[in-house]
C-alpha cells in the first residue's frame, strides 16, 4: 500500500467519506458537504505549515484509492502531539488496510522529530477502531494510545 499527500483534485474523496452515513457512524454523523469541502481546504493550509499530514491510501500496484489516513496537530501536552484518524472504504475494509497503514504513518513519524506523541481518540462504540489502536499501540512502544471518551476525530 502507498501514502499519497492529499491533493484539491481528493476533495470528492472526503465528500464520499465524510458525508456518508455509515462511514461517520462513529464519528459525529455525516458532515454537510460544504463543510467536509472547506475542510478540505483547511487541511492543505495545515499541511503547508507542517501541522498535518494527510495521505489518500493507493493500492501498491494500481492506482485504485482504498481510503484515507492521516495525523494532524492537537493542542494537549505541548506543541509535538499529534492525533491520527483514518477511513477505509466499505469494499477494502476488514482486510487489514487501516493497521497496515496506520503503521507506516507511525514509522513515519518515528522520522520527524517534531513528533513526540500520537493519540487515537477512537469512541467506545467504534470497535474496528478500538481494534486498531490496540494492535498499533501493542506494536508501537513510543506511540502513546488512548482509548479514549467518545469524541469526533
Ligand atoms: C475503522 C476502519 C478504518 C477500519 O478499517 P479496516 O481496514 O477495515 O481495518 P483493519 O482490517 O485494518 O482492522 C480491523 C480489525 O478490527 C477487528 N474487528 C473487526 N470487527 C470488530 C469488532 N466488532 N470488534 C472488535 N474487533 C473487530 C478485526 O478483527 C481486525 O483486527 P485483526 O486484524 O486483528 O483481525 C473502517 O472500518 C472505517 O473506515 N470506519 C469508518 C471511519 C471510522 O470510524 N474511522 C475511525 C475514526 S477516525
Amino acid at each position: 500500500m502507498r501514502l499519497i499527500p492529499i491533493t484539491a483534485a481528493d476533495e470528492d474523496l472526503a465528500v464520499r467519506l465524510e458525508c456518508d452515513h455509515a462511514m461517520m457512524l462513529h464519528i459525529g454523523g455525516p458532515r454537510p458537504e460544504a463543510d467536509v469541502r472547506a475542510a478540505h481546504k483547511r487541511r492543505f493550509d495545515l499541511m503547508e505549515q507542517g501541522k498535518a499530514h494527510m495521505y489518500k491510501i493507493v493500492a501498491e500496484d494500481h492506482a485504485e484509492v482504498l481510503g484515507a489516513i492521516g495525523m494532524w496537530k492537537i493542542a494537549w501536552k505541548g506543541p509535538q502531539t499529534y492525533e491520527m484518524g483514518w477511513f477505509v472504504l466499505p469494499e477494502h475494509q476488514g482486510k487489514g488496510v487501516a493497521a497496515e497503514t496506520a503503521r507506516l504513518i507511525i514509522w513515519q513519524a518515528l522520522s520527524n522529530p517534531k513528533v513526540r506523541c500520537v493519540h487515537a481518540y477512537s469512541g467506545v462504540t467504534n470497535a474496528v477502531s478500538n481494534a486498531i489502536a490496540r494492535k498499533i499501540g501493542e506494536s508501537e512502544r513510543w506511540a502513546q494510545i488512548r482509548q479514549a471518551r467518545p469524541r469526533q476525530c
